[in-house]
């Protein structure tokens, strides 16, 4: 039987969050509900953040009120702080994700925080989740680029890795936010990061900015990791990281798994349906 590689759908979320013009509440739900039928696991679709640094995302808690809940699914929320955990508690996410960056630069630009202030504002945030009963994922944004500070050394990634570990998140993303890594930098990187983390507790999360996103899949997937978020239709960018592309488009990456002789459990011809409605939405279906 082939292996499992997991991706983990970050579209509604990730994919969105960067588009200039509003997209009604209702079509985002639609393609929550589109997703949910293709068999994820686990699905991003809400973002509790300051409406005025992300727009976009200002009615994640109509989104999650308004979605049918598929028994199985997590849909997940990023919460930067408590003000956005008790948010994403009060709209019923069922996981939420507390966000850090590997660069000084995009840590001030993306959470108006250094580093070393942005981990200890995650800490209660985590501590209130896991009391709660909600799972915490990590991200770690440029974890070999920064669009401010350049390239991003391996130990610097692996010191915020180890901080999200020790706040208990059960998995850290790591994020090649503005898609320039390129494989040998990425294995620099994770080989580092091993180092403080067991390969079960990784994600990559590569934004296909330079068209190498799946060629630094390969290179995570020889070392082991098994999950990669991705986002249907290849939407997405980050407000704060100038010139990053889309995530790694789902059906892309299911293919190229598939190709790999591995096996996602996802239902290609619902992402196809997704990832034409998610391209829709943005005004280019
Ligand atoms: P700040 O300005 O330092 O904080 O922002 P503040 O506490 O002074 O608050 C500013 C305003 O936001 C206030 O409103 C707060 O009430 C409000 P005002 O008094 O001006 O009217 N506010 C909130 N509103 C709603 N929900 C909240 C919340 N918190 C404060 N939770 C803050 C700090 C973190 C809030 C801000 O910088 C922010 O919202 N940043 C979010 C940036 C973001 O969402 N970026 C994209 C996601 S990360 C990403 O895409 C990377 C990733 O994909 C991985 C990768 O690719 O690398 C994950
Ligand atoms: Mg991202």
């Amino acid at each position: 039987m082939a292996e499992r590689v997991e991706i983990f759908e970050v579209g509604p979320r990730d994919g969105l969050q960067n588009e200039p013009q509003p997209i009604a509440t209702k079509d985002k739900i639609a393609l929550v509900d589109c997703l949910s039928g293709a068999g994820f696991r686990r699905i991003e679709c809400a973002s509790f953040v300051s409406p005025k640094w992300v727009p976009q995302m200002a009615d994640s808690a109509a989104v999650l009120a308004g979605i049918a809940r598929v028994p199985g699914v997590s849909y997940a929320a990023l919460t930067p702080n408590l003000r956005g955990l008790e948010a994403a508690l009060a709209a019923g996410a069922d996981e939420v994700a507390i966000f850090g960056s590997a660069s000084e630069g995009f840590s001030k630009a993306n959470i108006n925080a250094n580093i070393a202030e942005s981990l200890e504002r995650f800490q209660p945030v985590a501590d209130m989740a896991r009391e709660a009963g909600l799972p915490v994922r990590g991200y770690v944004s440029c974890v070999v680029e920064c669009p401010y500070d350049g390239a991003v050394a391996p130990a610097a990634v692996a010191r915020v890795v180890a901080a999200l570990r020790d706040m208990g998140c059960y998995e850290v993303s790591l994020g090649d936010t503005i898609g320039r890594g390129v494989p040998a930098a990425v294995d620099a990187m994770l080989e580092a990061v091993l180092q403080e983390i067991p390969v079960a507790c990784l994600a990559g999360h590569f934004h296909d900015t330079g068209g190498r996103a799946l060629e630094n899949v390969d290179v995570a997937l020889a070392r082991g990791l098994r999950v990669f978020d991705a986002a249907v239709g290849g939407l997405g960018g980050c407000p704060y990281a100038p010139g990053a592309a889309g995530n790694v488009a789902t059906e892309a990456l299911h293919d190229h798994l598939i190709s790999r002789g591995y096996e996602t459990g996802l239902d290609r011809s619902v992402l196809v349906r997704a990832a034409e409605m998610a391209r829709g939405m943005r005004g280019h279906g």
